[in-house]
C-alpha cells in the first residue's frame, strides 16, 4: 500500500516568501484539487474518532472549513465556524491571537455549542498554534469539551503540538 503521509506531503505546495519574506507557506489548494489526496487526507483525518459520538466539528477559517466540513459529514456530526472577526451575523465570543505572520481576533456564535458538547477542533496547519490555542478557549469559555485537535500539516519547529498539549488538549496530524 502506498505510505499515505508521503502521498499527502507530495500533494502540498510550497511557495516561498508568502504572504511574508522569509516563511514558506504549505498551499493545500493541490491537495484538495486531486481528488484521491482530498479524500485520503479526511479519511485518515476522520479515522480515530469513528467510534467516539462527536458532536460538532469545529473548522477554524478558512481552509479548516473545508476539512472541517468533510469530516462531519463523515462523522455524521455538526459543523461550527470559528471566524475572522465581523463575519458572524449573530451574537458572538471574540478572542485575539497571533500567528507565525501576524496577530488577528476571531469569533464564534455564542449559541453555536453546548455545555458538554464532544467537540474536534480542525484546520489545514499547526504553526506556533496561536490560532488554534485561541479556538480552544473560545470552545471552552462556552463549555464544550474539545476531544482533539487535528490538522494535515504540523510544522513542529514551531511549537503548536506542545502549546496545545500543554492546554491539555490531543494533538493529531498527518504530515510533518
Ligand atoms: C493559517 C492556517 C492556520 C494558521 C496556523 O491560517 O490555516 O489557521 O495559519 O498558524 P499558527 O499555528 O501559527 O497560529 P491563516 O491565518 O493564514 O488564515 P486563512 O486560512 O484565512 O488564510
Ligand atoms: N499558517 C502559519 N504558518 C503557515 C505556513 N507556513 N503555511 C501555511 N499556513 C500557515
Amino acid at each position: 500500500m502506498a505510505d499515505i503521509p508521503q502521498t499527502l506531503a507530495a500533494s502540498i505546495r510550497a511557495i516561498h516568501d508568502y504572504p511574508k519574506p522569509g516563511i514558506i507557506f504549505r498551499d493545500i489548494t493541490t491537495l484538495l484539487g486531486d481528488a484521491a489526496a482530498f479524500r485520503s487526507a479526511v479519511d485518515e483525518l476522520v479515522r480515530p474518532y469513528a467510534d467516539l459520538a462527536i458532536d460538532q466539528i469545529a473548522g477554524i477559517e478558512a481552509r479548516g472549513f473545508i476539512l472541517g466540513g468533510a469530516m462531519a459529514h463523515q462523522l455524521s456530526a455538526g459543523f461550527v465556524p470559528i471566524r475572522k472577526k465581523g463575519k458572524l451575523p449573530h451574537t458572538t465570543v471574540r478572542v485575539a491571537y497571533s500567528l507565525e505572520y501576524g496577530v488577528d481576533e476571531m469569533e464564534m456564535h455564542v449559541d453555536a455549542v453546548k455545555p458538554g458538547d464532544k467537540v474536534i477542533l480542525c484546520d489545514d496547519l499547526i504553526a506556533t498554534g496561536g490560532t488554534a490555542e485561541g479556538a480552544v478557549k473560545l470552545l471552552r469559555q462556552l463549555g464544550a469539551e474539545v476531544v482533539s485537535a487535528c490538522f494535515v500539516i504540523d510544522l513542529p519547529e514551531l511549537g503548536g503540538r506542545k502549546k496545545l498539549e500543554a492546554l491539555g488538549v490531543e494533538v493529531r496530524t498527518l504530515v510533518s
